[in-house]
């Protein structure tokens, strides 16, 4: 079957106190092999049961994702990670400290877990997520949902349910609509299967946060604040908007905007606070807030703008290198690859 011959249903749901019916049904279609689109903490997830291989073959065909690449299991708790994840005397500490919440751990698999989901390798990447909803589907499927971004594979993760249907509408079953997602970036990947664990990719849980509990861990080159800003074309397209998209300090920036205007392009330009821009041109400006976790919760829903609004060129004012910005900074890097 083509996978875009398949009626999405959207159900409103409350973020709160989501209502009983519409977790049951979506529920239901997870159980069945199905796939939901949920809104957790961070980002819509796409969500099959974790334990059903085929189910999570189907979340492969609808994002257009390589099969090489794993997919994060959500459980209820951690009794339920028990059912997929070899626990550790370390991952216990990071469990008690920021679960539910938006830290992905890294972890050795348990064989129920099907290779679809771990890319065939010896690991499994789990978390608890901190949303009524998503934590009232996991409990009501009785499995766990392997759930990626719920996005068209290299293309920006959705912050609402809108964003969700713009990429998957025709080739997901369901999405339960709970409005916008709180942090608006993916969860922090840490993986403690190796000694010292290892930063696989920064997130709202910061670095501090996790060092405060367990001692310092190792950061790869892709997500140390020095690593220098690639430029274009260097890195892996991901997490990008369609218009191709450069980061620069804010005075560079406004030059290179009205450079790009003069020269007939329709830009679109993110800076926090009002740009001094000398003529408007069309254009299109976004401000944004200057507090880290406030600009990381609306920086999706910013690019999916410009995408909407047709811009053919992206410029964004570079944040601050330092060790709070490091999530945002990292998107923005492999947005502008
Ligand atoms: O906040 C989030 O993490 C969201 C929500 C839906 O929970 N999910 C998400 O999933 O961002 P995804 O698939 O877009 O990103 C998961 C990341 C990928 O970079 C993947 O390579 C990595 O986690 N990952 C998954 N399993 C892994 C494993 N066993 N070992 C190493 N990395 C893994
Ligand atoms: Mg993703």
């Amino acid at each position: 079957m083509h996978p875009e011959s398949i009626a999405t249903e959207v159900l409103k749901v409350d973020a709160d106190a989501p209502e009983a019916a519409a977790i049951a049904r979506a529920a239901g279609v997870i159980r069945r092999g199905g796939l939901v689109a949920f809104p957790t903490e961070t980002v819509y997830g796409l969500g099959a049961d974790a334990l059903n291989a085929s189910a999570v073959g189907r979340i492969f065909t609808a994002k257009g994702r390589p099969a090489n690449n794993p997919i994060i299991v959500h459980v209820a708790d951690v009794t339920e990670m028990d059912r997929v994840a070899q626990r550790t005397a370390l991952a216990n500490r990071l469990v008690e400290r920021f679960w539910p919440g938006p830290l992905t751990l890294v972890l050795s698999k348990r064989e129920s877990v099907p290779d679809a989901v771990t890319a065939g390798g010896p690991t499994v990447a789990v978390r608890a997520p901190d949303h009524p909803v998503a934590h009232a589907l996991i409990s009501a499927a009785g499995v766990p949902i392997a759930a990626p971004s719920a996005n068209r594979s290299t293309e920006i993760s959705p912050t609402r349910a809108e964003h969700v249907l713009k990429g998957l509408r025709g080739r997901i079953e369901m999405v339960l609509d709970g409005g916008p997602t709180p942090a608006g970036l993916e969860s922090t990947v840490l993986d403690v299967s190796t000694d010292p664990p290892r930063l696989l990719r920064p997130g709202p849980v910061s670095v501090e946060e996790i060092e405060a509990v367990i001692g310092p861990i190792m950061r790869t080159a892709a997500t140390r604040t020095d690593a220098p800003l690639p430029s274009p074309g260097m890195l892996p397209r991901h997490y990008a908007p369609r218009a191709p998209l450069e980061c620069l300090p804010y005075a560079e920036g406004i030059r290179r905007v009205e450079e790009l205007a003069a020269s007939g392009s329709r830009v679109g330009l993110v800076a926090m606070g009002a740009p001094a821009l000398a003529e408007d041109r069309g254009i299109v400006a976004i401000e944004m807030p200057a507090a880290p976790d406030r600009y990381a919760a609306r920086l999706y829903a910013a690019l999916h703008a410009l995408d909407d609004a047709g811009v053919d060129r992206i410029v964004v004012e570079l944040p601050p290198d330092t060790d709070e910005w490091l999530a945002v900074r990292d998107r923005l890097r492999r947005a502008s690859a």
